[in-house]
This record gives structure tokens, C-alpha cells and sequence, in this order.
């Protein structure tokens, strides 16, 4: 092969390789953006990669998981985030000493409190943040200075309206946002203080919604190995879960969904990491009482574990029913197929109960019902009923009216 036809290859290789890089690049911005703010570090040292960077290898996963109310749960407040009425102006709400409206200027969003007597506006706070994919509802944070604090009003999806935030008394109580309230709804963010204490947040910190590695770790160094050498065998960083012990597994899920958790007992709320032991770092104050916390913000973890299905099995875990990567609320029968997995011959199990054997399809249906929540609940002007959002419990048991029977054998 002469010098020139050598040049030729090396040239055409070339064009090639540009003409490729222009194809995906272009293809790629249709759907998603590139990892477009440098990426904050964890505090175990490691940097993360943002979800975007996952594309080229889990472009599946990325793409139903961009979908699920985990990754929409926080964002900055926008008109593609905030759900709400916000366009009509009789959806105010009535304080003791004021009225509460939201408005907006363009593209910025704020909320004003004006007298009821004079009408003067005593307070204009702009939406920051919102919290909530919008499923039950959204809160929104607001930065005043560098203070974060929640606002008075919230959005109720069930009612499509504007609401006095639970827990809120009237106008002018401000919530402080501290870890504690975000460290659910956003996969990192920096406090001012380590253990989290404070409402001064780093704000180029933030990565908002539950995201990958949330729940996989702060995974730059993966991205890295994996980028160029797929094949490569030697030690990843990335932690296999299913070769994790069952608690650890479900310690993933644990850190949210099993009550608040406010006791910090090592570090701060973002410390902990898939792989270790959730309750070295934090615990519950009223733990053992899991009943007691069946609700918006619930545990369903405690109710889990002192079911039955729970207790007699040894492998059962969130994961058995729930695909961390997918939003599958309303899928009944996928839920269904889950029980018919371990509970093999449903008509066998119901001889002598009375029921009609050919109508046991629906299994959650009686044996996970539907309570009403306790705080987001809000009372409808014209109808003296309060309306509630109904919520699973995950203590599987034996019902009747809604009472939890004393339990089989
Ligand atoms: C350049 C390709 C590449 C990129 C980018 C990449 N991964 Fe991976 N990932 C892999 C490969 C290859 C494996 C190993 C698969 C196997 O063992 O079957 C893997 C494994 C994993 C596993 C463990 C799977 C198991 O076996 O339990 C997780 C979790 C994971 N990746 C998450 C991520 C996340 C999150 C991102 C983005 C922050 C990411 N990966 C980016 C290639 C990549
Ligand atoms: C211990 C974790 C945790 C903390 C702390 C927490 N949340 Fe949540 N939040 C959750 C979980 C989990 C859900 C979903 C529960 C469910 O569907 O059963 C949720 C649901 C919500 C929803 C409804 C979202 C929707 O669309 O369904 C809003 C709004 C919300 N939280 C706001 C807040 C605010 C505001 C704070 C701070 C005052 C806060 N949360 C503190 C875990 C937490
Ligand atoms: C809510 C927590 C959570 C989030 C968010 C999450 N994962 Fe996972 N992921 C898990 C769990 C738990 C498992 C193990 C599943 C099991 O045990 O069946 C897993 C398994 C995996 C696996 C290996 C098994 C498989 O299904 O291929 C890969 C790869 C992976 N996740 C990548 C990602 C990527 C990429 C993202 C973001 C786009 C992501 N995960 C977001 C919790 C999560
Ligand atoms: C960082 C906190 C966090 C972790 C970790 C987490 N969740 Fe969640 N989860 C939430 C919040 C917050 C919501 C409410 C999202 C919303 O609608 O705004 C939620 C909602 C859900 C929902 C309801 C989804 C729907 O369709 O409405 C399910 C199911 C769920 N989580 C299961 C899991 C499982 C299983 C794991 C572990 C693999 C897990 N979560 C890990 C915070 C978390
Ligand atoms: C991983 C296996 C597993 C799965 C999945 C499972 N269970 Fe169970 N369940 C058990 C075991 C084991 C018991 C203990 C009694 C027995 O051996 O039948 C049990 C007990 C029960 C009981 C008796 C409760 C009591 O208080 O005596 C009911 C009702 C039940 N399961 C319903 C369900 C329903 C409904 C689902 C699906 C939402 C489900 N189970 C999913 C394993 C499972
Ligand atoms: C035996 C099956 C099963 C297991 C195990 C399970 N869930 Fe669920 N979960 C369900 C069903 C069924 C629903 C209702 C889905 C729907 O509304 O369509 C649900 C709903 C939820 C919701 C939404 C609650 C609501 O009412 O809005 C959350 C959050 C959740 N699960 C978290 C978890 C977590 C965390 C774990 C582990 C501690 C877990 N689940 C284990 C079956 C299960
Ligand atoms: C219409 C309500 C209803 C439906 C639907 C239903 N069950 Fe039941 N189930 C009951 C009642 C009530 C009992 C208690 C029966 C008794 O005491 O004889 C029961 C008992 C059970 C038990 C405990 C049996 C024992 O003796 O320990 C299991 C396990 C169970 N059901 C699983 C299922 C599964 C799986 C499905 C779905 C295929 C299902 N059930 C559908 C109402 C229902």
C-alpha cells in the first residue's frame, strides 16, 4: 500500500467517522439533551454522570424511566412541569387574612398573598421548584435569597385545583426546606451544613427527580470503564443488586417509602449508598407502628413486612411486583399475575369462604383495598364531604369491610 492510498483511507475513515458523529449527534438532540451542567460529587467522593450519559448502553431503561413519576417527582418550575390551573384566575384560595393566588408573568411562575380587606399584595414568591410528578399532587419551594421554603399553596390533582398545603396553617407560616423534605424528592442536592440542617442549599447541586443514581450510586467512574471497552471483564464499580441480600435490596426503597425517617443517625440524608445497611444512618420516631403512617407520605415498607406474604417468604421484595424502571400504576393484572406466582391455586385457597370462586380475579382488590388519605384530603365548598386520595396499603391481608381480619391459622 503506497503513501497515497494510505492518506486516501486515513481520509475517508475520517469523513466517515465525522459524517457518523453529525448522523447520531443530530438523531440523538431530537430526543434528548446531552449532560449539558458539570455534575456534582457525592459525598463518598464519587462524581456522578447524569442519566444521559446511560443512553448509549441502557437506552431501554432511560427510556421508560424518564417517564415514571420517580423521575418527575422534582423539577425546576416551568410550563412543561407545573401542572395546575394556573391560567385561570378564580382558582384562588381564601386564608384567615388573606387570599393566595397564582400567577404568571411569561414564563416565571409566582405565588401572591394579597389583604382581603385592602386588597394590597403582601407577598409575591416566584416557583422555584416544583415538588410532585402530579400523580396525587405538586408543591412548589421557593428560594428567598438563598433560603428555601415551601409555599402556602399546593396543586390536588384530584381536584384539579389549588389547595392550602397540608399541614399548613395560614399565611404567614413559612416551612423551611430543609434535607429532610427533599431528600425523597431530588436524587442529590447540597446543604449548607452536612448534616443537612440548614435551608442554604448549593444550588448547582441540585439533580432533580429520582434518577439513576439514586438508586445505582454515583456511577461517573462505570461511564468511564464501560465507555469504549462494553466487553471488558475486570472490576466495574457499579453494584449488581440482585446480588445483594434481601434487606439491602430493599433498603434501595426503603430510604423513601418507609415514613420519614427523620431520626439522622450518621451523617446526612444523601450519605447513604446502595449496597449498605439504611439503618446505620437513619430510623423512624414512632418505628413499629407502620399502621400508623398509611398515607401520602407512608410506609409502605412497614406494612409489607408484617405481612404474612412477607414474613413466610424469603425472597418477596418491592421488586417482586414493582419494576424500578417502568410506571405501571393501574397495570391490575400485572400485579395480580404477582400473587398468582406464589399463590398458585387462588380457587383452592377460597373453598369454604363463600365467595364466588369465579370471581377472584382481582386479588389486590380484597386483599391490598384502598384507604383514604389522611392529609391529602381537602373540602369541597359545595359539598360538605371531604374528598380524599385513596392509597394501596401494603399490609396484604385477610379484609372484611375494610377491617384487617385476624390472620389465617
Ligand atoms: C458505555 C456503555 C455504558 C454506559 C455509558 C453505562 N453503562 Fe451501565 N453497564 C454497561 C455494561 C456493559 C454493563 C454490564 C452488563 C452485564 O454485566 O451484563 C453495565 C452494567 C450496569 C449495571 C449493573 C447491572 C447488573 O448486572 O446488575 C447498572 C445498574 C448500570 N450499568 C447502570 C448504569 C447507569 C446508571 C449508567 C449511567 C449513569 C450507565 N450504567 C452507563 C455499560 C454501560
Ligand atoms: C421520607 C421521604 C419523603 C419526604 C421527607 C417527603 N416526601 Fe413527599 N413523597 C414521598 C413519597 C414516597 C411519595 C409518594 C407516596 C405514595 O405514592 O404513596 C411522596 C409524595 C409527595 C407528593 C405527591 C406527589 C404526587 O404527585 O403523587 C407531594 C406533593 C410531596 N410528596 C411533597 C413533599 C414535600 C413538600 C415534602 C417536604 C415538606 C415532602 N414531600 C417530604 C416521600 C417523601
Ligand atoms: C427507584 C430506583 C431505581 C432507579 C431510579 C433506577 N434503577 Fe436501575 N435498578 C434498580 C433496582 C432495584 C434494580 C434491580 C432490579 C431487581 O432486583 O430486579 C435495578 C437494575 C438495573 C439494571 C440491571 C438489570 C436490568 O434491568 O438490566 C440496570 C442496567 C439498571 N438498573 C440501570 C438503570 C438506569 C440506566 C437507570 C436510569 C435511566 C436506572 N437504572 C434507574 C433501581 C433503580
Ligand atoms: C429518593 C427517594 C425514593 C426512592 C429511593 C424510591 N422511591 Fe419510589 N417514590 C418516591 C417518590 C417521591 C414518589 C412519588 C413520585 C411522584 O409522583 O411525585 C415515589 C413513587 C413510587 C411509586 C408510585 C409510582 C406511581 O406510578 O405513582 C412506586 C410504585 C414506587 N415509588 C416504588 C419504589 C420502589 C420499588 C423503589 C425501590 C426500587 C423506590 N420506589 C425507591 C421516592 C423514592
Ligand atoms: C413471594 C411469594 C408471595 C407473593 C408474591 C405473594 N404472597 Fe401472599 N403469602 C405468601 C406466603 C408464603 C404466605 C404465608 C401463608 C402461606 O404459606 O400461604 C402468604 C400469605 C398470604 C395471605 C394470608 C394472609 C394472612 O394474614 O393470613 C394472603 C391473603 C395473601 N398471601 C395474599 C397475597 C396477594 C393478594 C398477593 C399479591 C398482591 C400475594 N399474596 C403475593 C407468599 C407470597
Ligand atoms: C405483592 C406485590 C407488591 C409488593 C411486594 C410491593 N407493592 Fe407497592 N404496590 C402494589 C400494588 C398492587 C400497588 C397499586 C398499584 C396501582 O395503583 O395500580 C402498589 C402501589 C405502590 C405505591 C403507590 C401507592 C399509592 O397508593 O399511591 C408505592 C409508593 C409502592 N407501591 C411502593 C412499594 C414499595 C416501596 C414496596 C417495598 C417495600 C412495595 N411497593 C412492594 C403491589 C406491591
Ligand atoms: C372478593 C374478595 C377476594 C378476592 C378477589 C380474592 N380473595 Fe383471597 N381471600 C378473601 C377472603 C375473604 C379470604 C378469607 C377466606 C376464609 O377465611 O375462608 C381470602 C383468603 C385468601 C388467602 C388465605 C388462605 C388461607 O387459608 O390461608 C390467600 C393466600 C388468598 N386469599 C389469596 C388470594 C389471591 C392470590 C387472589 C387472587 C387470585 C385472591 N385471594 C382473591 C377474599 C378475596
Amino acid at each position: 500500500m503506497n503513501i497515497k492510498t494510505k492518506i486516501g483511507y486515513v481520509l475517508i475513515a475520517l469523513v466517515g467517522v465525522i459524517l457518523l458523529f453529525f448522523l447520531m449527534d443530530a438523531g440523538e438532540k431530537e430526543v434528548y439533551q446531552t449532560v449539558d451542567k458539570e455534575m456534582p460529587t457525592h459525598y463518598n467522593g464519587e462524581q456522578f454522570a447524569g442519566s444521559q450519559s446511560c443512553i448509549p448502553c441502557h437506552q431501554n431503561i432511560y427510556k421508560t424511566h424518564i417517564n415514571t413519576p420517580h423521575f418527575n417527582t422534582s423539577a425546576i418550575a416551568s410550563e412543561e412541569t407545573l401542572k395546575g390551573p394556573f391560567d385561570n384566575p378564580s382558582h384562588e384560595v381564601e386564608l384567615i387574612d388573606g387570599v393566595a393566588r397564582m400567577i404568571h408573568e411569561g414564563d416565571t411562575y409566582y405565588q401572591t398573598i394579597s389583604s382581603k380587606t385592602t386588597g394590597e399584595i403582601m407577598d409575591k414568591s416566584r416557583l422555584d421548584i416544583v415538588v410532585g410528578s402530579g400523580v396525587k399532587g405538586q408543591s412548589y419551594l421557593t428560594f428567598k435569597e438563598d433560603f428555601l421554603t415551601q409555599l402556602q399553596l399546593s396543586y390536588f390533582t384530584l381536584t384539579d385545583d389549588f389547595i392550602n398545603s397540608p399541614g399548613y396553617p395560614n399565611y404567614k407560616f413559612n416551612r423551611s426546606v430543609t434535607d429532610n423534605c427533599i431528600k425523597c424528592h431530588v436524587t442529590f442536592a447540597k446543604n449548607g451544613d452536612f448534616k443537612g440542617n440548614t435551608n442554604i442549599y448549593e444550588r448547582e447541586s441540585f439533580i432533580y427527580g429520582i434518577d439513576c443514581e439514586r438508586c445505582h450510586g454515583p456511577l461517573k467512574k462505570h461511564v468511564d470503564y464501560r465507555t469504549g471497552n462494553p466487553q471488558q471483564l475486570d472490576e466495574d464499580v457499579v453494584i449488581k443488586i440482585d446480588t445483594l441480600a434481601r434487606q439491602l435490596k430493599m433498603d434501595i426503597c426503603v430510604q423513601c417509602h418507609s415514613g420519614l425517617r427523620a431520626i439522622q443517625i450518621k451523617d446526612n440524608p444523601f450519605s447513604f449508598v446502595t449496597g449498605e445497611r439504611l439503618d446505620d444512618y437513619a430510623k423512624n420516631y414512632n418505628f413499629g407502628r407502620p399502621e400508623a403512617q398509611l398515607d401520602v407520605h407512608g410506609n409502605q415498607y412497614g406494612l409489607l413486612k408484617s405481612s404474612e406474604c412477607y414474613k413466610n417468604s424469603s425472597t418477596l421484595s418491592c421488586t417482586t411486583c414493582h419494576d424500578p424502571h417502568q410506571g405501571q400504576r393501574g397495570q391490575t393484572e400485572h400485579f395480580n399475575s404477582k400473587c398468582i406466582e406464589c399463590h398458585m391455586s387462588p380457587k383452592d385457597l377460597h373453598d369454604g369462604s363463600g365467595l364466588n370462586l369465579s370471581d377472584l380475579n382481582n386479588c389486590i382488590s380484597c386483599h391490598m383495598p384502598l384507604f383514604p388519605s389522611q392529609t391529602m384530603k381537602v373540602q369541597l365548598e359545595d359539598n360538605a364531604k371531604e374528598t380524599s386520595v385513596n392509597i394501596r396499603t401494603h399490609l396484604i391481608g385477610i379484609y372484611v369491610d375494610g377491617i384487617l381480619q385476624k390472620q389465617a391459622n
